[in-house]
């Protein structure tokens, strides 16, 4: 049975390895999330620490998917600071481990991002992805509009530029 929780900054702290590991893994399969093939443990551990500050803030959430005790996904949610966008929050480093992919929980997790959002008083979420990665099929099987391509927005994990498209979802309040 997995499941979906949040995890404050202290259990997050706790956990860095394991979530180093997941992105790590996101990372080693191909998948465009800010960084480059090759990244280490260390450096992997060191994106998330970087994440405490906020997560203790409340500046941002962290939910993850548990099997087995063991972190095999996660989702960050993180709220537009600006005086004029009390309204939005952006989601990122929606991942799930290679091995659970296609089982539902990359769906579950982006729910439970957007419930989180919701009860958070947040009902615009915006957010990008490679182009025809599984991240895009994910977001309009759940929903989302994509409003935009930037051809050679970022670098893939093995070198050569991708096109990015962005999307936003309006989230009822019901
Ligand atoms: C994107 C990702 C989180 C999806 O997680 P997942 O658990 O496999 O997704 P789900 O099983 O919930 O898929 C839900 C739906 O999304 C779509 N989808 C997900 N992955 C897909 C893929 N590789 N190809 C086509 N459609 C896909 C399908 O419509 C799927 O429903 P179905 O399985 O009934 O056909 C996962 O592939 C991943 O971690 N990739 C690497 C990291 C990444 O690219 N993250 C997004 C960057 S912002």
């Amino acid at each position: 049975m997995t499941m979906i929780r949040r995890l404050d900054a202290a259990e997050a702290e706790a956990r860095l390895a394991e979530l180093a590991a997941v992105l790590r893994d996101a990372v080693e399969h191909g998948a465009s999330v800010n960084f480059m093939a090759g990244l280490t443990a260390e450096d992997a551990a060191g994106f998330w620490r970087g994440q405490l500050p906020g997560l203790a803030a409340g500046e941002k959430h962290l939910l993850v998917a548990e099997a087995g005790g063991r972190i095999v996904g996660t989702v960050m949610l993180m709220f537009a600071p600006q005086p004029n966008a009390p309204h939005r929050a952006e989601v990122g480093k929606m991942l799930v481990h290679s091995s659970q992919r296609r089982q539902g929980l990359g769906r579950r997790l982006l729910g439970a991002a957007e419930t989180a959002a919701r009860a958070a008083g947040r009902s615009l979420l915006m957010l990008d992805t490679e182009s025809g990665s599984a991240g895009d099929h994910l977001y309009r099987a759940c929903g989302w509009t994509a409003f935009g391509q930037v051809p050679g927005h970022s670098h893939k994990p093995d070198g050569p530029l991708a096109e990015t498209t962005f999307f936003y979802k309006v989230l009822d309040q019901g």
